[in-house]
This record gives C-alpha cells, sequence and structure tokens, in this order.
C-alpha cells in the first residue's frame, strides 16, 4: 500500500510559544506539507513574529520552507499585543541565536493567494494560528480563492469559556474582530478550536519533562518555551500548567478523532466596545442562522500530548 501524498498546508501565525509548537509539529509531522508560513501582527509586531519564524525553520533544519511577512496591523482597529503572556520577544525563554534565514520577497497575502491559484482546487487547508487579517486581505482581494481553499482549521475563538483578552473575547479575534468576520462570512468550510478546546491541553510539568526526555535540541527548546508560557495562565487560572492553543489546529490535521465538536452559526461581534471580538457560538441552534463552521469543545489530552512528544522527538 502507498502512503496517502502529504497534505498541503499553509501556517498563517504570529509566534508566539504556542505558535511555535504547533509550528515544529506539523515539521515534524511527515502526513502534512508545509507550503509556506505566512506571519502577521498579533501576540508581538510583525517584525519579531516574521524573525520568530525563521528561527523555527532553522531550529528544526528546514530552510527549504519560504517565511512570508504579512499584515503590519489589524484591518481597521490599532494592534494590540500580548508580551504580558509571551515575553518582549515573543518567543522568551531559551537562549535562541538571531536567524540567518530571512523572509521571501513576497509578502504573505500575495503568496497565500498564488498557491491556492497554483495547487489543485480543494487541496491546499489554511492553519491561521493568530489574527485572521492576512487571510481576509486574501479573500477580498482575490474572491477567486474561497472555493479552491480545502479548509480554513483555526484557532481563536470561544464560547462557554469566555475570553481570555476581555470577558468576552479571544485574543486572535479581538486583535482583528473585522478580518475574522470576513473570514467567517466567506462561506469556505471552517474548523475551529476555541478555549474552550484549548484549555484542554495543559503544559503539566510532568508532559514538559516527557518532552524533554527525548534528548533533542527541539524537545529542550519546546521544554523551556513552555516553562516561560504557562506562569502567566497558571497564575490567572491556578491551573497545572499553561494551554496549548494553536498546537490543537495541527494536532486535529493529523488525529480528527481526538476532537468533538459541532456544526453551529458563528458571528463575530464587531460594534459593541464592551465585547468587541466575542465569537457568538449558536450551540443550540436558536438563531435559525445557517452554519458556517464546526466548533470544538472536547480534545482527548493524552492523546495529543502523546502525539506531541512523539512527534518533537523526530525533530533535530
Ligand atoms: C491565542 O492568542 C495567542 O496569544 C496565542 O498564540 C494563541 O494563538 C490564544 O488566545
Ligand atoms: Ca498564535
Amino acid at each position: 500500500m502507498h502512503p496517502s501524498p502529504a497534505r498541503p498546508i499553509i501556517i498563517d501565525t504570529d509566534p508566539g510559544q504556542d505558535d511555535a509548537v504547533a509550528i515544529l509539529l506539523a515539521l515534524a509531522s511527515p502526513e502534512l506539507q508545509v507550503l509556506g508560513i505566512t506571519t502577521v501582527a498579533g501576540n508581538v509586531p510583525l517584525a519579531l513574529t516574521t524573525r520568530n519564524a525563521c528561527i523555527l525553520l532553522e531550529l528544526a533544519n528546514r530552510r527549504d520552507i519560504p517565511v512570508h511577512a504579512g499584515a503590519i496591523r489589524p484591518l481597521v482597529r490599532p494592534l494590540v499585543t500580548a508580551e504580558h503572556v509571551h515575553g518582549k520577544t515573543g518567543l522568551d525563554g531559551p537562549d535562541l541565536p538571531e536567524p540567518t534565514l530571512a523572509p521571501a520577497p513576497e509578502d504573505a497575502v500575495a503568496f497565500i493567494i498564488r498557491s491556492l491559484r497554483e495547487q489543485p482546487p480543494g487541496s491546499v487547508t489554511l492553519c491561521p494560528l493568530g489574527p485572521l487579517t492576512n487571510i481576509a486581505l486574501a479573500l477580498v482581494r482575490a474572491p477567486d480563492i474561497a472555493p479552491r481553499i480545502r479548509e480554513i482549521v483555526l484557532m481563536g475563538g470561544g464560547c462557554f469559556e469566555g475570553g481570555n483578552i476581555t470577558p468576552a473575547a479571544e485574543f486572535n479575534i479581538y486583535v482583528d474582530p473585522h478580518a475574522a468576520e470576513v473570514v467567517f462570512r466567506s462561506g469556505v468550510p471552517i474548523t475551529m478550536m476555541p478555549l474552550d478546546v484549548t484549555h484542554q491541553v495543559l503544559s503539566t510539568p510532568a508532559r514538559i519533562a516527557a518532552i524533554r526526555a527525548a534528548g533533542n535540541r527541539s524537545g529542550e527548546v519546546v521544554a523551556q518555551m513552555l516553562e516561560f508560557f504557562e506562569r502567566f495562565d497558571v497564575a490567572k487560572y491556578q491551573s497545572d500548567g499553561g494551554p496549548l492553543h494553536d498546537p490543537c489546529v495541527i494536532a486535529y490535521l493529523l488525529q480528527p478523532e481526538i476532537f468533538q465538536g459541532r456544526q453551529v452559526n458563528i458571528e463575530i461581534e464587531t460594534r459593541s466596545e464592551l465585547t468587541m471580538g466575542m465569537t457568538v457560538v449558536d450551540w443550540w441552534g436558536v438563531s435559525g442562522r445557517p452554519a458556517n463552521a464546526r466548533f470544538m469543545r472536547q480534545v482527548d489530552a493524552d492523546a495529543f500530548f502523546a502525539l506531541l512528544r512523539e512527534r518533537l522527538a523526530r525533530l533535530p
């Protein structure tokens, strides 16, 4: 039997320690073909998210994958960043060398559009791990790409779990709610990993120790990043570890059966300052509005960490 061909993906990201783990998980997984990494302003400003993406490709020894820098700010609102969570560089924790890899000249939005036009229709999955600015810009600039996207699997939003940057909103959607509105109204199939799921995958000391025990440099770097990253959420939620938000997107592509959710209607709040960026999830189907996304609500955390540990151990 021949193995099935690798699934082509574009990772759109604002690294961020949890973005970093998601990127490394993808790079370690032969089922996925990372066509490129596109960067956006989010956790830290664009220059740093772009630098961080280059650092991660060098760590994984994958200089063959291009990095394309994208939007420097959200569509309408001023940029809000999260150094209080991720540190000044976005990847605080380990001592990482400045990258020698440089981003490609083509910008992120042009790269996304070109890739979707060049690859067979229905083949490319977009994996947004940050604010949705680049994805919205691509959909607005080139509406012909929408039916060519296989699926958008994104980290963002929340429902029963509330918000993490405001009482109502999750960070990625809050930073660019107008972009999120464009994406959720695009008609492209969407699978969403909200806080409801990501708060179930906590980087406990035992799980970090298991990643470190592989003895490779990538495992050590991830362990140090997670030890830095978790301090904020451990203090905030009095939990055992930090939530590994963004790796849920990649884990879903590899093992969808460990997640459970429902097709529902989701609208984005863009008008009220109080609830700006809230994902209004019609879990009980009371609105009569058509479903536009698969909202995930459960994950098997032990299966998730078993996958993560096994895959990270394959890296340099
Ligand atoms: C999301 O916000 C960022 O801080 C993380 O990288 C993740 O994408 C969680 O709300
Ligand atoms: Ca992120």
